[in-house]
């Protein structure tokens, strides 16, 4: 795998080889010497899980890291991406880690790059999040290995949603049996490529295996997409009533960040079923097995 673009460039053999490798690594499997293999975070919006679990994992792997600090690079003195990447490649950087507000412009700078760098999406405007991707497929394969009997559903914004359109790029190579999104009309996105749209909470969460939920992107909506977070909290926040018409043994998922009292109430975040600190902590195995990956 030259570079980790979107799971839409992925295959279903490389997506269970990364599974198999992340949880071989969180079960002590020994970690390759990558110490040749200089990374430099690109963070261009704000993080805290995947920028430091990318350098946990880096680390992990015995690569220098650089944390670029944006806000002091001559980015601000009129210089492009390009020449900043290029720059960086120049000085032996050999992977790029890149989070930024424009969708695909990792793909452009996978072109545009020198043959030797390998570049890694962290997430792109409202376009994919291949890494959050693979870390929620082997969290729920560790607890509910069988995918094709599945209900996973996934409550929220999906309208400006990374997170779920690479969910739907990923469940569909792994055969999920039922992805179901449960949005308000304003926040449903205009298409899917997997799965199915419902308003309903009820119907969503009836019978799910999987419950995930998902941030209000309010960075992200247009004046005409405001919705009143009262209305929006009685409607579809996951309180321990409406999660009793899940499966018991359901799991309960959040890519973070969570506003609690908001899309999830805190009783369901730190309750037993919550997997969302599993998730953090296999965000550092699978990342290390991307940068395992990406050479
Ligand atoms: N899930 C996720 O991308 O979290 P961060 O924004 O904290 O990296």
């Amino acid at each position: 795998m030259k570079h980790l673009l979107g799971i839409k460039e992925l295959d279903a053999v490389i997506v269970d080889s990364l599974m198999q490798r992340a949880l071989a690594l969180k079960h002590k499997a020994s970690a390759q010497n990558l110490a040749s293999y200089p990374l430099a975070n690109l963070f261009y919006e704000s993080s805290t899980r995947t920028r430091v679990s990318f350098e946990l994992a880096a680390r992990a792997l015995s690569m220098p890291v650089v944390n670029f600090d944006i806000q002091h690079s001559s980015e601000n003195k009129g210089e492009c991406i390009e020449d900043t990447v290029s720059c960086l490649a120049a000085m032996g950087v050999r992977i790029i880690v890149i989070r930024h507000t424009q969708s695909e412009l990792p793909h452009a700078l996978a072109q545009k790059c020198s043959a030797k760098v390998h570049v890694v999406n962290a997430g792109d405007g409202q376009h994919e999040h291949p890494s959050q991707a693979l870390l929620d497929l082997m969290t729920i394969v560790e607890h509910k290995p069988n995918l094709q009997q599945l209900k996973i559903a996934v409550v929220g914004d999906i309208r400006h949603s990374r997170v779920a359109n690479s969910l739907q790029y990923i469940a569909a190579l792994c055969n999920v049996g039922q992805l179901v999104f449960v949005a308000p009309t304003i926040w449903q996105p205009q298409t899917l490529h997997y799965g199915e749209l419902t308003t309903s909470l009820q119907d969503g969460l009836r019978d799910a295996d999987v419950v995930m939920t998902l941030r209000v992107q309010h960075e992200r909506l247009l004046e005409s997409e405001h919705l009143d977070l009262d209305e929006y909290r009685r409607a579809y926040m996951i309180t321990p009533d409406i999660l009793s018409l899940a499966r018991p043994d359901a799991i309960i998922m959040h890519p973070g960040p969570v506003n609690r009292g908001v899309e999830i109430a805190s009783a369901v975040a730190d309750g037993p079923q919550s997997m969302i600190l599993t998730q953090v902590q296999n965000g550092v195995f699978m990342r290390m097995a991307i940068l395992e990956a990406v050479k």
